[in-house]
């Protein structure tokens, strides 16, 4: 018998072919698509959605490290996979087997890689990294070009691309344009490549700096980067429940939960909901936000527990032990949105989605590849 579900995630796969359409259409025709599954693919499951995107048409995979890579590679994904954050010396020889495609940022990164490339008597692919000031990874763009000719002669080594990374597409367009001023004569001379540069707020804002691949995680999860661009009608793609477990009347004057931050000021109903900060929900929420429960919403009442969280559930009739309850979703037509719950941890969408734990189970309906 399998267990009962007590805290999990719902991943739509209707909902993320219909943002990949959508994304698709803002697109040029000849734009290839990169899907960034880093980060358990910002939470939603590694495996399972690279294999969903290979199955929808996607034309690449990015991850943060080999571990992640090598993880798709042994679940049988054949698409060009790029490696988005530094290769550790001791990780090269991993990525060069499962035929990963490197960032480089430095000849010295490069002269490290060919060195074990030609060992191993393989070639391996790259894509040269350009800082136009995101001041991460990259070469900064004025000293790119000499540092580009150097690799380029590296036996080992085969660059096939050349990218760059906004810093802020979502809020500053002015920052945005000079970024894409500093690389575009750079990629229009090396039009023999694979360019880059553009992310998901690249994408919405309608910059137009597409390049020829796009590199999307946020949007394709249904998440609007920007509140000004929900109306291009990306859908969230995950869902994430858990049950009321118990329920009773609390008297006024009582406290409730850890450090007593919460004192009842009339009686009040309250449910005791399988899910806390050990499963990823935001400690910052206590006190603060709300769930759903038979689509209304519910107020959080004391701190955040590591397992366990109360809600005040008083104005919700008919409530029983076993309700689902929605901490991130729709429920009959109400919603707790991603950007609400990231406000009130005073963070950003993709850090709630991320931090949702490896307990947490994930189901998948509608998939091709499930
Ligand atoms: C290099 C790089 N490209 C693309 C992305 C995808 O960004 P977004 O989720 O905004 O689409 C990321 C994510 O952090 C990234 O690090």
């Amino acid at each position: 018998m399998s267990s009962p579900r007590r805290c999990w995630v719902e991943v739509d796969g209707r909902a993320l072919r219909r943002n990949f359409k959508i994304l698709r259409g803002l697109i040029p025709r000849t734009t290839q698509i990169m899907a960034v599954v880093k980060a358990n693919a910002y939470g939603h499951g590694l495996v399972t959605m690279a294999q969903e995107f290979e199955a929808i048409g996607t034309d690449w995979l990015g991850v943060a490290n080999v571990a992640e890579g090598v993880a798709l590679r042994k679940a049988g994904v054949t698409l060009p996979i790029l490696l988005l954050s530094v290769t550790l010396p001791e990780e090269m020889e991993d990525a060069i087997r499962h035929k990963l495609t490197l960032t480089l940022s430095s000849y010295d990164e490069a002269e490290t890689l060919d060195r074990i490339a030609r060992v191993m008597k393989r070639k391996v692919e790259v894509h040269f990294k350009i800082d136009t000031g995101m001041g991460r990874l990259g070469c900064w763009h004025l000293k790119a070009k000499e540092e580009l000719i150097r690799i380029r002669s590296l036996p080992g080594l085969l660059v096939k691309g050349l990218y760059t990374h906004f810093a802020s597409a979502d809020d500053n367009a002015e920052l945005t344009r000079k970024q894409w001023r500093s690389v575009a004569p750079f990629f229009a001379k090396n039009a023999d490549l694979l360019c880059h540069a553009a992310n998901s707020p690249a994408v919405t804002r309608r910059y137009g700096f597409h390049a020829d691949l796009v590199r999307l995680g946020l949007s394709l999860y249904g998440i609007a980067p920007n509140p000004a661009d929900q109306g291009i009608g990306l859908q969230p793609v995950l869902t994430w429940k858990s049950r009321v477990t118990l329920l009773h009347d609390v008297s006024r004057g009582r406290t409730v939960s850890y450090g007593a931050t919460y004192r009842v000021p009339s009686t009040q109903r309250h449910a005791v909901v399988a899910m806390g900060y050990g499963d990823g929900y935001f400690r910052l929420h206590s006190n603060a936000s709300h769930m759903l429960v038979r689509g209304i919403r519910c107020p959080i009442r004391g701190r955040v527990t590591m397992d366990q969280i109360i809600l005040d559930v008083t104005k919700v009739p008919g409530c029983r032990v076993g309700d689902e309850v929605v901490a991130l979703g729709i429920q009959r037509g109400e919603k707790i949105q991603t950007r609400e719950l990231a406000l009130q941890a005073h963070t950003i969408p993709w850090e709630i989605l991320t931090n949702i734990g490896a307990r947490v189970p994930r189901f998948y309906k509608n998939f091709r590849s499930v």
